[in-house]
């Protein structure tokens, strides 16, 4: 089962009070959830979404309560299924971005490298581009810039090259023939005595490009923020640094009156800040929470608030 992360210290954060109204726009297997609903109390309500109509499955036989509205959407179209369901005026949204534990494990779904599965990696299931799409159909140069991009791969170019190499003999359709071609290519990483599988950061790039996770959490963000009420937080935990970048530079320019170049004599943007930072720097799990849960390492909390 899925353990989340950071839990204690995003709810604090999200300074909750009984009767608000918040948003989970990344439910899973509904932990962050269940303390949003425990926070708001009977008198609020909480609007529950995620794309994984399978994770909704199991955060709706958890949650019990009929102050708990579930949602199968992306978080790129929040406003919309907000308004829809009355949450217009919220006092906290969750982000907990990727994937859950229960993604990961499920080797069908083709997330992880460590099972043979199909290659899938599809959050949404209805949707029609799958990892066997991308790996099968995109070009090389494509592959190149997907898994220099996304997965930060040094080796992006050969990887992409053995992948086309393997594609003239026949598709690539499993996790396991996928891992094994780029560990052809690229070596085992060894980072403080841990052996790091060659395969990691290929297997982040598709991931992010079959569900486009970056370019949903770029027009997501401020949807978010015209959902929150006056003084309303929102609260994301981030797993790599191109995740958090989006988040730390989004809350940057938010919090800024007037983005025009320092050159310009005048304001010509007419930018008013929306949020203020309330986490200068992000908030990190501590030792015993990486110790019970090896998934939460790179896991980083940014808050801000509504002004
Ligand atoms: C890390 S898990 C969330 C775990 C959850 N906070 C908990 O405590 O159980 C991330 C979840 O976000 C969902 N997700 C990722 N991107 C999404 C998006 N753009 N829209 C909606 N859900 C998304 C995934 O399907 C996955 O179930």
């Amino acid at each position: 089962m899925h353990k989340s992360v950071l839990l204690q210290e995003a709810i604090k954060h999200l300074k909750l009070k009984k009767g608000d109204l918040a948003i989970d726009a990344t439910t899973g297997a509904g932990g962050h959830t269940q303390a949003l609903v425990a926070a708001v109390g009977k008198e609020g309500k909480v609007l529950a979404i995620d794309r994984d109509k399978e994770a909704l499955k199991i955060a709706r036989s958890i949650i019990r309560g009929e102050n708990t509205i579930f949602a199968q959407a992306n978080f790129v179209d929040i406003e919309k299924v907000a308004r829809k369901n009355g949450f217009n005026e919220v006092s906290a949204i969750i982000v907990d971005l990727g994937v859950s534990s229960m993604q990961l494990d499920q080797a069908d779904r083709g997330f992880s490298f460590k099972s043979r599965g199909v290659l899938d990696m599809r959050m949404d299931r209805n949707q029609e581009k799958s990892a066997i799409t991308v790996i099968n159909n995109y070009s090389e140069e494509s592959l190149k810039d997907i898994f220099a991009n996304y997965g930060e791969e040094k080796r992006a170019k050969a990887v992409a090259k053995a992948i086309i190499a393997y594609r003239k003999k026949g598709q690539i359709e499993t996790t396991d023939q996928l891992a094994e071609v780029v560990r052809g290519v690229i070596p085992v990483i060894n980072r403080g005595g841990k052996k790091i599988d060659p395969a990691t950061k290929v297997f982040q790039a598709i991931r992010i490009e079959v569900n486009d996770e970056l370019k949903s959490l770029e027009s997501a963000l401020p949807q978010m923020v015209s959902l929150l009420k006056k003084e309303g937080r929102i609260a994301i935990i981030s797993f790599h640094s191109l995740e958090d970048r989006i988040v730390k530079s989004f809350f940057k320019k938010e919090a800024k009156d007037c983005l025009c170049p320092p050159e310009f004599p005048i304001c010509m943007c007419n930018h008013r800040k929306s949020l203020k930072i309330v986490t200068r720097r992000p908030i990190l799990p501590g030792e015993k929470e990486k110790g019970l849960n090896p998934r939460s390492r790179s896991a980083k909390l940014r808050v801000a608030e509504k002004i």
